[in-house]
């Protein structure tokens, strides 16, 4: 029985819609299995550059350093495309203010939903990745350059920053199939040589036991595509992990269905859907909370280290899809406020 303060960021579009589901389940679950969740719900994205002219406002700083976890909506919209001030600085903010430098996707192909999947059924059934992208370095984070007909951006790693990330990578390998693809651009550009130089020597000096492989990231993303189930742990830097994972993440057949959890050096976390704020449905409960819910079961586990909490969570969102309760993008009638007081319900059920 414990005690979590948890900071929710609900965001734009349909953010708050998937964030209050998060929270619901978090409430069931603290009324069944005994602990208190204190919820402190703050801006951050377009809702925040409207009311206080900053999309990571100084009091929501403060909340996100203080928290045990944090909950995020999604965050941007077509309102804000072209102010000067963008909702994604938000979401640049808080990683860099949390020192969140690891973000885990996991991905994985049930048969129970292989139909809906791009791929053929006997190329991605059995697919089951952990996408393990570095998050605070690289291109995203690198100085830029601007006059009016040349334009720069700098790509910086360190050989801390590239070690920690692979840590994190060889460590969830170790509690998975225990495999790690490294992925890198090393032929050609001096962070990737670097990248896996690194790799190589903590693989050597402390991880021997998990098998390594080395794959460059322009192949790597054909091979996702042709051979998804031969990769467990995937671990790689800022921008090839935004693109490879968004690749990875439609092969169940919704972006709906993944969440994410983004680690730093603490047991703290952020812990949000991958899909972004969808302004095409939001308002009309369409959206399919699963995404965030998957999510909340990585904060059970990640940063409070509930894990027979989590357990039943990522159990009741599966008996739920199990059962055809599903919103429109899984090919379903729910709205995702049923989906959410389903898997709710499941959970009282099932305790
Ligand atoms: P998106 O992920 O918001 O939507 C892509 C498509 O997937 C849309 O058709 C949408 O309706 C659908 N979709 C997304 N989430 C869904 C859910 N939970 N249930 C059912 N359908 C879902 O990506 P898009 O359209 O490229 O971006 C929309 C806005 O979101 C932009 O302003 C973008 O900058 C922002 N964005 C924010 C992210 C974040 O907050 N982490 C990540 C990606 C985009
Ligand atoms: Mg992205």
């Amino acid at each position: 029985m414990g005690t979590f303060n948890i900071v929710v960021l609900p965001g734009d579009g349909i953010g708050p819609e998937v964030a209050a589901a998060g929270v619901s389940a978090l409430k069931v679950i603290g009324e069944v299995y005994g602990h208190t969740f204190n919820f402190d719900e703050k801006r951050i994205g377009g809702i925040a550059i409207d009311t206080d002219n900053n999309p990571y406002p100084e009091d929501t700083d403060k909340a996100c350093r203080a928290a045990d976890a944090v909950i995020l909506g999604a965050v941007g919209g077509p309102k804000w495309d072209l102010g000067k001030q963008r909702p994604e600085q938000g979401l640049l903010a808080v990683r860099k203010a949390m020192g969140l430098f690891a973000n885990l996707r996991p991905m994985d192909v049930k048969a129970s939903q292989v139909h809906r999947s791009p791929l053929k059924r006997e190329v991605v059934e059995g697919a089951d990745m952990l996408i393990v992208r570095e998050l605070t370095g690289g291109l995203y984070f690198g100085k830029q350059t601007r006059t009016e007909t040349t334009a720069t951006d700098e790509c910086v790693y360190t050989v801390a920053e590239v070690e920690r990330v692979a840590r994190v990578a060889f460590e969830a390998a170790r509690k998975r199939r225990n495999k790690v693809t490294s992925v890198d651009k090393a032929n050609v550009i001096e962070t990737s040589r670097l990248w896996r130089e690194t790799v190589i020597r903590l693989h050597k000096e402390e991880y021997s036991d998990v098998e390594l492989e080395h794959a460059l990231v322009d192949s790597m993303a054909m091979h996702l595509v042709t051979r998804p189930t031969s990769f467990d742990v995937v671990v790689t830097e800022n921008m090839f992990g935004d693109i490879l994972s968004d690749l990875a993440s439609v092969l169940p057949g919704s972006i709906g269905l993944l969440g994410s959890a983004s680690l730093g050096a603490t047991g703290q976390g952020l812990y949000e859907p991958i899909h972004g704020s969808a302004p095409d449905i939001a308002g009309k409960d369409l959206a399919n909370p699963i995404g965030t819910l998957k999510s909340v079961a990585m904060l059970l586990r990640f940063s409070l280290n509930l894990l027979t909490e989590a357990d039943a969570l990522d159990a009741a969102i599966d008996a739920v899809v199990e059962k055809g309760v599903l919103t429109r993008d899984l090919g379903g009638t729910a709205s995702g406020s049923q989906v959410s007081a389903a898997i709710n319900a499941q959970i009282r059920e099932s305790a």
